[in-house]
């Protein structure tokens, strides 16, 4: 959005005031250009006056554009602290339904113009695409240590992660990753009829319902060991879920993954994690596919206040939460344009907590991301 139009009537002696016309902002040179053309018959005094009434006008203009402009900046280089010890970025990639074909220049795009995290999973069945463009990355001079990889283990994976994670690595065409995440806590049949959506003969996914997610949590906690994986982290827990784990827990999980967004606050997770020094992963921050966050109201608001587009508004929503936040695209101007975010103010940020209060008051919360397993997760609005 531009500046609004310079108060440029300055206080001048009438000695000066021929010079000291309105300066229309579309004009930053025109002090100088009325100087010149003035030039001959204007005593020499009045032309230092008036350089120096045509600096000033330029320099309001430059501290106008600035006061404008540095509000928004660039999230490559942010990063936030795990309960590890290691730095993870504030911003990652998505590759959920990134199609085979688009994924590969989408990772390997996303790591030259600035991103340092690349979120995959085994279920997203491209993860050979997504190891490609993080090696094309690799052999143009981006080094392995500098990127955050991270993937998680499917569901009918969760009684062999050492598996699912080798399965995973392969396909990265990796050694490591910086971080295994439970995908889900269930366990899909493993000697169902898929792979990876095993169903009964009478269509319902095939579910193991004695399954206890403690147990996959125990089996994550030995992979640190292997260093196949820097960190093990868990996603879609909801609190009853974490409540359950955390006694169990001799590793704490580095991170939750959660759908995290204005329409979808979970504060009650997110306290809880901070609490425990459980690092919050923001999924889903546009709403998923379609983007449907971008119509909310706040955002519109917020977004039209700073001259910024509602994804800025939805990304930079979870600087101050303290959350890093994944943006699925596969576009490159949309890349490219989801590194900038807005320093949202405290009345930006209280018009989105109200917004978020409200939601969860009428129960009017909106999940977009959760798939038909069936089983009972724990959280609030869905049991
Ligand atoms: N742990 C889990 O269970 C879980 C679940 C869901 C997601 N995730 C992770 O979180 C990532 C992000 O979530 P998501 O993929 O569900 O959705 P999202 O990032 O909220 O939204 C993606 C959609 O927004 C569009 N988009 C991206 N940037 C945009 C922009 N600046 N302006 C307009 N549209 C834009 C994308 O289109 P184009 O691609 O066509 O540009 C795509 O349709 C996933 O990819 C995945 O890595 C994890």
């Amino acid at each position: 959005m531009p500046p609004p139009p310079l108060p440029l009537r300055l206080p001048l002696s009438p000695l000066f005031s021929r010079l000291a016309r309105p300066v229309p902002m579309n004009a930053y040179c025109s002090p100088f250009a009325h100087l010149k053309r003035h030039a001959a018959a204007i005593p020499l005094r009045t032309k230092v006056s008036g350089l120096l009434v045509g600096i000033s006008a330029l320099w309001f203009t430059a501290q106008s554009h600035t006061s404008r402009t540095i509000t928004t900046h660039t999230m490559a280089n942010k990063t936030f602290k795990l309960n590890t010890g290691a730095d993870i970025p504030a911003l990652g990639l998505g590759t959920w339904q990134s199609a085979p074909g688009e994924v590969k220049e989408a990772v390997s795009y996303a790591l030259k113009v600035g991103y340092k995290l690349i979120d995959g999973a085994y279920c997203y069945g491209n993860e050979d695409e997504v190891g490609e463009g993080l090696n094309e990355a690799f052999a143009s001079g981006i080094k392995r240590e500098d990127i955050f990889v991270v993937s998680k283990v499917w569901a009918t994976y969760t009684t062999r992660c050492e598996l699912g994670l080798d399965k995973s690595l392969k396909s990265l065409g990796l050694d490591y990753v910086d971080l295994f995440l439970v995908h889900w806590p269930l366990l899909m049949n493993p000697e169902g009829d898929h792979d990876k959506f095993p169903k009964l003969p009478n269509g319902e996914r095939d579910i193991i319902h004695s399954h206890n997610h403690v147990d996959t949590w125990k089996q994550m906690e030995k992979l640190v060991a292997t260093g196949k994986t820097k960190a093990i982290g868990v996603s879609n827990y909801s609190k009853r879920y974490l409540e359950q784990l955390l006694p169990h827990a001799t590793i704490i999980p580095a991170v939750n993954q959660i759908e995290n967004h204005p329409s979808l606050p979970q504060q009650e997770i997110v306290d809880l994690c901070n609490e425990k020094g459980i690092h919050i992963m923001a999924y889903s921050p546009f709403g998923s596919t379609g983007g449907p966050m971008f119509k909310a109201e706040p955002v519109l608001k917020i977004a039209e206040k700073h001259g910024v587009p509602p994804s800025a508004v939805l990304l930079s929503y979870h600087i101050p939460r303290g959350s890093t936040v994944l943006a699925k695209s596969v576009t490159p101007a949309r890349i490219k344009d989801n590194l900038n975010i807005v320093d949202l103010d405290e009345e930006d940020q209280k018009l989105l907590r109200d917004y978020s209060d409200n939601l969860v008051k009428e129960g009017k919360v909106e999940r977009y991301v959760y798939p038909p397993f069936g089983v009972d997760f724990g959280f609030p609005d869905k049991s």
